[in-house]
């Protein structure tokens, strides 16, 4: 078997940031090396207890952990929706608190310090909260970008977004690190959205399964169910999917495309538009994307536009169960 992936988790437990965590620490093919927190699902300080209880819950409370950004680079996100993940950001289910501190230093050191530690381009960072950190990261130690071999993002969507009609919500909360980190990175970047994630659901019978799996399958179970983003086939495990794409990248089909977000502030403000290479020998881009970035610095990005769901659905209950 191939060595595992190095893995970095950014995120803002957060359900399905929950389930992904699960996945990735069940899941031979990565080594999760850090975790890192954003500000999102809800505030900082919700988040990084979250991250911490559930490293706690699931026995490896020996994996680093750092708070990183409180709030958007530019501005601040409002909006008035019942939270979907509940009031304590994991569907109400109460775990108990970690036993070990968050890291003294912010995200972006942790971030900083693994990524010197390790080789040229071995490094994959799944980012499954907001941008923020991330962009944060790119600013600070530009040097440390060739250390990174893949950014796998939960965010954005080529049709309808959940924030509003067409930006998705990491997006949406910070629109302006997302730009810096889809259009000015020149990481390899895959862009999981919501074209796909909608399609990665598990449904009642897949909870009654999982809580007869194992105590974790239970409390993961008990948190889908108070998961308030429920459509007819399920629950839509965002988050999980892109660590799943991360751990068998044979679960996705993707298309190259150049990436812009919209950073204005209107209807738009965070909508991620994708000018999609044609397939070989195809047509032509209609359009060219905003010309204010270097072509060097244009990431080289994949986005998802296929999914296997039932094969992401079995991964799922077999790791995570
Ligand atoms: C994304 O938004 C959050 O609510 C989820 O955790 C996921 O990262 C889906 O739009
Ligand atoms: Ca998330």
């Amino acid at each position: 078997m191939a060595a595992p992936t190095p893995l970095v988790i950014d995120c803002d437990p957060g359900i399905d940031d929950a389930v992904g965590l699960a996945l990735a620490l069940a899941s031979p093919e990565v080594d999760l090396l850090a975790v890192t927190t954003v500000a999102g699902n809800a505030p900082l300080e919700l988040t990084t207890a979250n991250a911490l209880r559930l490293l706690r819950a699931f026995g490896r409370e020996d994996i680093p952990v750092a708070a990183g950004a409180d709030r958007a680079l530019v501005r601040i996100a409002v909006h008035n929706l019942q939270p979907p993940h509940g009031q304590n950001g994991l569907g109400g289910v109460d775990l108990p608190v970690g036993t070990r501190p968050a890291a003294k230093d912010h995200a972006v050191e942790l971030l900083a310090r693994v990524l010197s530690e390790a080789a040229p381009r071995s490094v994959t960072i799944a980012a499954i909260g907001p941008l923020t950190n991330i962009a944060l990261l790119l600013a600070l130690h530009p040097e440390l970008a060739e250390r990174i071999d893949r950014l796998v993002i939960m965010g954005g969507s080529t049709t309808r977004g959940n924030i509003t009609p067409v930006a998705e919500f990491n997006i949406w909360t910070d629109p302006e690190a997302a730009q810096r980190v889809l259009a000015g990175s020149g990481l390899d970047v895959c862009l999981v959205g919501l074209d796909v994630t909608r399609r990665a659901t598990l449904d009642e019978p897949d909870l009654a399964t999982l809580r007869t799996a194992s105590t974790r399958g239970g409390l993961l179970a008990d948190m889908i169910d108070g998961y308030g983003d429920h459509g007819p086939a399920g629950w839509p495990l965002h988050d999980a999917l892109a660590i799943a794409a991360v751990v068998d990248p044979t679960l996705i089909e993707t298309r190259g495309a150049t990436i812009e977000v919209d950073t204005g502030v209107g209807v738009a403000r965070g909508q991620t538009v994708c000018f999609f290479e044609p397939p070989k020998g195809k047509g032509v881009i209609l359009g060219i994307p905003a010309p204010d970035v270097a072509p060097a610095l244009r990431p080289r990005a994949q986005v998802a536009v296929e999914v296997d769901a039932a094969r992401f659905r079995e991964l799922l209950l077999a790791r995570i169960g």
